[in-house]
């Protein structure tokens, strides 16, 4: 579909990506090779990109280097519990795609990649920002997400954390079916073209409708969720270059979903039904029914990944992958930076070993980053510049 109205805006984001700080790049270097013995000595490679930098402003990464420096920015990704499995990451190099079809066909191939049982982690690396040319991005913050509409009643049907981004794609005239789980549309930016919007094929959605081990009940609340989380919108960074377009995915822990997404009083809020159903006292909090109903729909969300064989972790098994994960990477003498709040499961949190421990704070590149602008066209589909004024 072809948006028609595409206008330049005064001030891009993109003005903002300097010429690559030659410091970045050669501490990443020296990193990459230092770590990938295989790749050969450092200096041949640090002379050609110093003159590389010095001539053109930035440089181009070898696929040995974008590949090694992906997986650098998930290993220094401090919300991320996941990351014993970084070595693992599968990363296809993107760089020379230049049309929102070519993009969209490529972003198909990436959830293809990912799987639909025995996911992986992969990475699709798409261009790099040139100092003050324009970029293809994509708007939508994962690939996969489902629309949230506003109803008569004035309540939300569907993921109300979509609302803004499901009422910005109907204006550049995308109809959903209006029901609670409508896959959203890609939205795809270039340069050459503009706003594109694309409808994921069904081969690339794997979705798993959750049933629970005991209550029969449950599956009349028609529930689902898609197999692959893949963020679509944050920044890769690897040694002064910024590939702003570059989505990952790896697989759920339960509680992303029935923790969170699904119980939430801003996602589906599902938290009250699924207590009526079960009978439980809802009159006071004491009775902790919330926790109760919280506990049942996880088991439902674990139960139902088990038996769609689709790959899904629990928070307890997560968690102490993790605390290996500290520990080879302490082994390895690196730092691993975390945030306690987002590592921290939201259910149980005691329960879990990554609960009774400080972690450093570092801000450690290779890196991804959530850029204001993007994070602003994700949730309503407005252009919003932070450094314009
Ligand atoms: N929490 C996000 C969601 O529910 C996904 C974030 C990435 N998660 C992951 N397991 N890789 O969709």
């Amino acid at each position: 579909m072809i948006v028609p109205g595409y206008r330049d805006h005064p001030t891009e984001p993109w003005d903002r990506f300097a010429p690559v700080d030659p410091g970045e790049a050669e501490d990443f270097l020296r990193r990459c090779y230092l770590e990938n013995p295989r790749l050969g000595p450092v200096e041949p490679r640090l002379a050609i990109v110093r003159a590389q930098i010095a001539a053109t402003g930035t440089y181009v990464h070898t696929t040995d280097e974008l590949a090694h420096g992906a997986k650098m920015a998930w290993r220094n990704a401090s919300r991320c519990i996941g990351r014993l499995y970084w070595r693992s990451l599968m990363v296809l190099d993107r760089r020379r795609a230049r049309t929102a079809d070519e993009i969209y066909s490529l972003l198909v191939q990436h959830l293809q990649a990912a799987g639909t049982g025995q996911l992986r982690p992969v990475i699709s690396v798409f261009a790099a920002a040139e100092p003050g040319r324009p970029y293809a991005r994509v708007w939508n913050e994962q690939l996969i997400r489902y629309a949230g509409y506003r109803t008569e009643d004035g309540r939300a049907k569907g993921d109300a954390r979509q609302l803004g981004f499901t009422a910005a794609v109907r204006e550049y005239g995308w109809r959903g079916k209006g029901d609670a789980f409508d896959v959203l549309p890609l939205v795809i930016e270039t340069p050459g073209e503009g706003v594109r919007l694309y409808e994921l094929p069904e081969r690339a959605i794997r979705e798993v409708p959750l049933t629970h081990p005991e209550f029969g009940w449950f599956a009349e609340l028609g529930l689902r969720w898609h197999a692959v989380p893949a963020i679509s919108n944050m920044r890769l960074t690897v040694g002064g270059v910024h590939y702003p377009l570059a989505p990952f995915n790896g697989w759920y822990m339960g509680t992303e979903i029935g923790a969170r997404n699904l119980a939430d009083a801003d996602r589906y809020d599902m938290l009250p039904e699924v207590a009526a159903r079960m009978g439980l006292d809802t009159s006071r909090e004491s009775t902790l029914w919330r926790d109760r109903a919280l506990v049942e729909l996880n088991r439902a969300v674990l139960h139902s990944y088990e038996q769609a064989g689709v790959k899904m972790s629990d928070h307890h098994t997560e968690s102490q992958r993790f605390i290996t994960h500290i520990r080879n990477e302490e082994k390895a003498g690196r730092p691993v930076p975390a945030d306690w709040t987002w590592i921290v499961p939201p259910m149980s949190g005691g329960l879990t070993p990554v609960f009774h421990r400080y972690y450093q704070e570092l801000d450690l590149r290779p890196a991804f980053y959530l850029d204001e602008e993007a994070a602003a066209l994700a949730s309503n589909g407005v252009r919003r510049c932070p450094y314009a004024n």
